[in-house]
This record gives structure tokens, C-alpha cells and sequence, in this order.
């Protein structure tokens, strides 16, 4: 009533009129005049919401005023700040160069020609679903985790990366507010087309193309490259071509002078600092934080009747003794080891079901070098809950330090490559000497380990797990910070 009166009193042509609208409140003119006080009581409502709310958007302009065009309310990151006062994308801005189709959607149109005679199905399928390749069948079980599963190819890396950074929450097109630069070059894909069939030229040209085209570029200038990234679905070695000559394996990408200044992600990396290792993709790519609890639930919950297991092939004596030694072992322990022999025709080392089945089963996964030192099926065992036994620390633990912890002995067990190769250990006896409350201690950290070396599909969002994608992001934010930060000094 007052508020009415007031104003009434203020906005109303009769004023005399309004101060004795009290005593005229029988009176027939009083109908009018509530009536237009009611109406005036309504505008100034919503009058007052307008102001209530252009006051407000004020206050979040001046908060999101950077042009980045990031979803404000969007939760990738795990400790992401919730302020209205503060651009929670500041330090968090990626620039994706907008790369000629030669550098990755044409090398993977003619998928044929990606694909190895001896892949188990044709690179096309393995493209399907942002890259995570087909859905595996039969993954219509009831429980939801069933339903992220794929037969994944760990060569797609570059596409599922790439895939994913288009999703990323802090994509800005102002290249100068943005903390890194990401370039997407398929670079292993876009060398599995040369690798095994043409002279060295074939192999080096695409990269060189490459760098030529960045380094005009205003972004470039800046950092010299060191803000950039990109990531290979290949080992690092294989980008660092020691000679020109045909039967030397790989291509010189990675020794062209502008390459050397931005820092590439790999599968493996070697002795070079600006190659930093993030985990090779599984089978497993989540959308919601749901389907990985349950998932971790139901490992919890899984008998596992083999004390250890190994899948893998036979390597030739020079190249690979270890895994001779450890195939001998396995085999000799009767059935307190599974062995999956990958060198057998018949072998199921590719389907996904078969290797999950196998480490899902066993309490050890035997993780030995190879053709390289890592391994794919590092990340297969992790994903199971089995905990993996290393041979050699460039294995895992000199590699994936942004997604690993640093104290190894929480979730994998060391075997010195060498005393066994000399006979002084053996892994039956090395793995029953840890007491059940131990294994128990270990399990439980490489179950906790799987969100962050999964990478999530695109197409929806795990919120507040970070996973290997988000760990990867975080680390080249921080090192190239670090990086641009020394640019300065000197
Ligand atoms: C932000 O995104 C919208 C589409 O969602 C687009 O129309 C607009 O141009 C973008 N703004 C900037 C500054 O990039
Ligand atoms: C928001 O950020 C400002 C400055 O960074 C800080 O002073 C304030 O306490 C923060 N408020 C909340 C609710 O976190
Ligand atoms: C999965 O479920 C859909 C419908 O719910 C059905 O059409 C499809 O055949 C099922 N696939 C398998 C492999 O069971
Ligand atoms: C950048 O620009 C493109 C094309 O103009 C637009 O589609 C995209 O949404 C913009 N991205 C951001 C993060 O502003
Ligand atoms: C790479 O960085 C160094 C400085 O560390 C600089 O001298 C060199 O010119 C850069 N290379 C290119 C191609 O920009």
C-alpha cells in the first residue's frame, strides 16, 4: 500500500489527488485509480527486474569481456574456479591454427591408404566415431558402462586429440589472449602413408611444408614457436631420422630447426625435452563420470585367478631377450600365469574383449619392452585393475609423468630387466613375496589411476574427473609458461 501510494504520488498527474486516495477509497473513481496504480505496480516490476538484471550482467561482462567465447558454466577441469569476479579461462586459452586440409583431413580421406596389411581392420573403420573406432559389439549390457567401449587403434591419437581440443572449454580465436598454440598435424598418420614404401624426401616433405607454413605466421613470431604443441600418435624416435639414407627408419620432422621449438605429445618420448610422453588411447572412452565408477566398482568386486599374465609376441634373441626369459617364466609357472601368444596365427591380441578378459583375470600384468620400450598394453592393465610389472623404468616412469604418480611402488612393481636376464630373479618368486595387503594397497591405486589415462568422448562431458586429455592440457599450460617465461629472460 505504502509502495503504491508513493508511487502514485511521484508519477501520477494529480498529486492532491493521490494524498487523499485513502479517504476516496470507497468512492467510485477508486476503482480507476487502482486499477492504474496495479498497472503501474506491474511496469515498474519489471522495470526494476531489467535494472536488477542489466546490473548483473555488468558485473558478468566485466568478468567474461575477453573475447574467448568460452562456455562460462562448462566444468572440464577438475579445480576450475567458479567466479564471477575472475575469467576462470585466464591462463587456459588455447589458439587452434586453422592448418591447410593437406596437414590432417587429407591424409586420413584416402584411409586406405593409412591402412598396414596387417591391421586388423581397414584404417576407415578405425576412424569412426571421432577416432575411437567401432563400437564394440554386444555392449548393450545393462550397466551403462557398457556402453564405452570401442575398438580403439592406438595410432588415432591425432585424430581423437584433435577431436576432443574442438570441445575444449577455453578455445579462444584471438590468438594473442591465448596461452598455447595447437597445431593439428597428423604427423604420425600422415607419415604411416611413406614409412615403408618411399625414398626419404616423400617422408620429410609434409613436415617441412609444415614449419614453412607456421613460421610466417603472426602467431609464430611471438615465442618462436614455443608456445605451439601438437601431438603423435608415434614414438618420438620415429620423427628423428639420423640419416638420409633410405633403409634409416622415420622422418627428420622433429629435427627441422623451427619443429625443434614447439613441444610435441607422443606415445613414447626419448632423450629430447621438448617430446613429453601422454598415455597411449585404450579401448575405454567414457561420457560420464557415472560409466567410470561403475567400471571401477566392478573391478573392484573381480576375482582374479592368475597371479600373473602376459600378452605379447616373441622378439628375435638380440632384439628382445627379455621377453624370451619372460615367456620361458610364464609358461613354467603352469596356471599361475596366462600367456596370450601374439605370434600365433590364430592369436586374439587385437580384440579388445580377449586381452580385457585376460587382464581382468590376473592379479600381474607383465609389461616388457618391445620394438620400443613402452607399451600399449601398459594402459590395457591399468584399465583392468592389474597391476602392471615393469622391466625397465623408461617403460613408464621416466615417460608419463604428467599422468603417472611419482612414487612407481604404489601401483607397479619393478623387475631389474638385467638380473633376469642373468637369472638372479624370478617373477613367480618376486610377485608371491607381496603380502595380500600390499596387492590389495596397489590395486586399489591403479583402479584409482584409470580416469586419468583415459581420454572421454567428445560428444558429451565427464565433469570434475580430469582425464588423460585434461592432463595433458594442464601439463603444456604449465610448461609452456615455464618456457615463454625463460623466452623473456634471455
Ligand atoms: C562467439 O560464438 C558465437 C556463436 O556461438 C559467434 O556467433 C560469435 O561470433 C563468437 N564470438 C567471438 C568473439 O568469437
Ligand atoms: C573471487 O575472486 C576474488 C579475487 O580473485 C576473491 O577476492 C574472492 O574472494 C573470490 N570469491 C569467491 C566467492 O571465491
Ligand atoms: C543394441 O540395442 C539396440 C536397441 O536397443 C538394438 O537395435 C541392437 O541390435 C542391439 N545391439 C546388440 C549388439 O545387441
Ligand atoms: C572461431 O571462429 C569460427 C569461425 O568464424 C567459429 O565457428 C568459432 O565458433 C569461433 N570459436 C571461438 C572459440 O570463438
Ligand atoms: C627457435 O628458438 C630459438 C631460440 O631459442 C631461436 O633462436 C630460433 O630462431 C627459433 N627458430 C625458429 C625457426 O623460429
Amino acid at each position: 500500500m505504502k509502495i503504491h501510494a508513493l508511487i502514485t504520488q511521484f508519477f501520477a498527474g494529480n498529486p492532491t489527488r493521490n494524498l487523499s486516495w485513502k479517504h476516496q477509497s470507497r468512492r467510485k473513481n477508486c476503482s480507476n485509480q487502482f486499477w492504474f496504480v496495479l498497472l503501474f505496480s506491474i511496469v515498474m516490476f519489471f522495470v526494476l527486474l531489467c535494472f536488477n538484471h542489466l546490473f548483473f550482467l555488468e558485473k558478468t561482462i566485466g568478468s567474461v569481456s575477453f573475447p574467448g567465447n568460452s562456455t562460462g558454466s562448462a566444468t572440464y577441469f577438475p579445480g576450475k574456479l567458479k567466479n564471477s569476479s575472475k575469467d576462470s579461462c585466464f591462463g587456459r586459452y588455447v589458439y587452434v591454427h586453422d592448418l591447410p586440409k593437406r596437414f590432417n583431413e587429407d591424409v586420413i580421406k584416402d584411409c586406405q591408404l593409412i591402412t598396414r596389411p596387417t591391421d586388423r581392420f581397414s584404417m576407415c573403420k578405425s576412424l569412426e566415431n571421432s577416432g575411437f573406432g567401432p563400437r564394440i559389439r554386444g555392449s548393450n549390457g545393462s550397466e551403462s558402462w557398457k556402453n564405452g567401449w570401442f575398438s580403439t587403434n592406438q595410432f588415432m591419437l591425432e585424430v581423437i586429440f584433435h577431436n576432443r581440443i574442438k570441445k575444449y572449454d577455453c578455445l579462444t580465436n584471438y590468438s594473442t589472449l591465448a596461452s598455447a598454440v595447437f597445431v593439428p598435424y597428423y604427423a604420425g598418420l600422415d607419415l604411416r602413408r611413406y614409412l615403408w614404401r618411399s625414398d626419404v624426401s616423400t617422408r620429410d616433405s609434409t613436415g617441412i611444408d609444415l614449419v614453412d607454413w607456421l613460421t610466417r605466421k603472426p602467431e609464430w613470431k611471438r615465442n618462436l614457436g614455443k608456445d605451439h604443441f601438437l601431438i603423435s600418435g608415434r614414438i618420438a624416435r620415429d620423427f628423428r631420422r639420423k640419416s638420409d639414407r633410405k633403409s634409416d627408419w622415420g622422418s627428420n620432422f622433429r629435427l627441422l630447426p623451427g619443429s625443434e621449438n614447439m613441444t610435441m605429445l607422443t606415445i613414447e618420448s626419448g632423450s629430447s625435452k621438448n617430446d613429453v610422453a601422454v598415455p597411449y588411447p585404450t579401448y575405454f572412452h567414457p561420457s560420464t563420470n557415472f560409466q567410470v565408477h561403475e567400471w571401477q566398482q566392478f573391478l573392484r568386486k573381480q576375482n582374479r585367478p592368475h597371479l600373473f599374465s602376459f600378452a605379447g609376441a616373441r622378439r628375435s634373441k638380440q632384439k628382445g631377450p627379455i621377453r624370451a626369459e619372460i615367456i620361458n617364466q610364464c609358461q613354467a609357472s603352469n596356471k599361475l600365469c596366462n600367456f596370450l601368444d601374439c605370434a600365433s596365427s590364430s592369436n586374439k591380441c587385437d580384440d579388445p574383449a580377449t586381452l580385457m578378459n585376460l587382464f581382468r583375470n590376473s592379479i600381474f600384468c607383465l609389461q616388457p619392452p618391445g620394438d620400443s620400450l613402452t607399451r600399449r598394453s601398459t594402459f590395457d592393465s591399468i584399465l583392468s585393475g592389474c597391476i602392471p610389472v615393469f622391466f625397465h623404468p623408461g617403460s613408464a616412469y621416466t615417460q608419463y609423468v604428467w599422468h603417472l604418480p611419482k612414487d612407481h611402488n604404489k601401483y607397479s612393481v619393478l623387475i631389474s630387466g638385467k638380473d633376469l636376464r642373468a637369472g638372479k630373479v624370478g617373477i613367480k618368486q618376486r610377485l608371491q613375496q607381496i603380502s595380500k595387503d600390499e596387492e590389495q594397497a596397489m590395486r586399489e591405486e591403479v583402479i584409482k589411476l584409470i580416469p586419468r589415462i583415459l581420454y572421454g568422448d567428445p560428444r558429451s562431458r565427464l565433469d570434475t574427473i580430469g582425464d588423460a586429455f585434461d592432463l595433458a592440457i594442464k601439463g603444456i599450460l604449465k610448461r609452456i609458461e615455464m618456457l615463454t617465461k625463460e623466452n623473456i629472460k634471455i
